[in-house]
């Protein structure tokens, strides 16, 4: 009894924190990506990339979040149509949260449904790559070592 009682509380946190992190996500999501990416996901191409069911949305997660981190710099093609523009670096300006916040909400919205990241990874990947000056090119992220880990059914 007192096992299930803690198990259902277990539950009801972890449920919460999900909720928590979809409102924050979509906060930042509305605050900052909707400029480039718009309010559906759908981009403005041939500008701006779509975030439906791209390789990168539901692909690995370290990869989406060093790629919110670092920046990423063109050529590169998404969903067969060519990008070649800047999409500017967050690291200086989002928290860990704010970031995997608004990974985990992309990730389950759109037509997406990859699950959701942890703040932890966006602080491996941040001590992982603190060196690292430059955007990452198309050759970056096709070469990501899980680079399909995760990825949506
Ligand atoms: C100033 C415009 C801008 C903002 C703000 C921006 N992006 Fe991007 N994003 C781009 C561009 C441009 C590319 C394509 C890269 C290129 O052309 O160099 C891109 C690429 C991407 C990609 C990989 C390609 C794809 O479509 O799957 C993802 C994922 C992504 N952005 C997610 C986000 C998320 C999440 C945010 C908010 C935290 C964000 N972007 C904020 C402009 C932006």
């Amino acid at each position: 009894m007192k096992k299930t009682v803690a198990l259902l509380a277990l539950l009801l946190v972890q449920a919460s924190y999900a909720e928590d992190q979809m409102e924050l996500g979509k906060s930042v999501y509305m605050q900052l990506c909707v400029a480039c990416h718009q309010p559906t996901g759908a981009g403005l191409p041939p500008v701006f990339p779509p975030l439906t069911q791209t390789e990168y949305v539901v692909g690995s997660p370290e990869r989406f979040a060093a790629m919110i981190l670092k920046g990423v710099m063109g050529p590169i093609t998404v969903k067969d149509m060519p990008y070649n523009n800047m999409m500017p670096p967050q690291e200086a300006l989002l928290t860990d949260s704010k970031i995997a916040a608004a990974i985990t909400y992309v990730r389950a919205s759109f037509g997406n449904t990859a699950p959701a990241v942890a703040p932890e990874v966006v602080a491996a990947a941040r001590a992982k790559f603190a060196d690292r000056k430059t955007s990452w090119t198309e050759a970056d992220l096709k070469a990501w070592p899980d680079a399909g880990a995760s990825a949506a059914k």
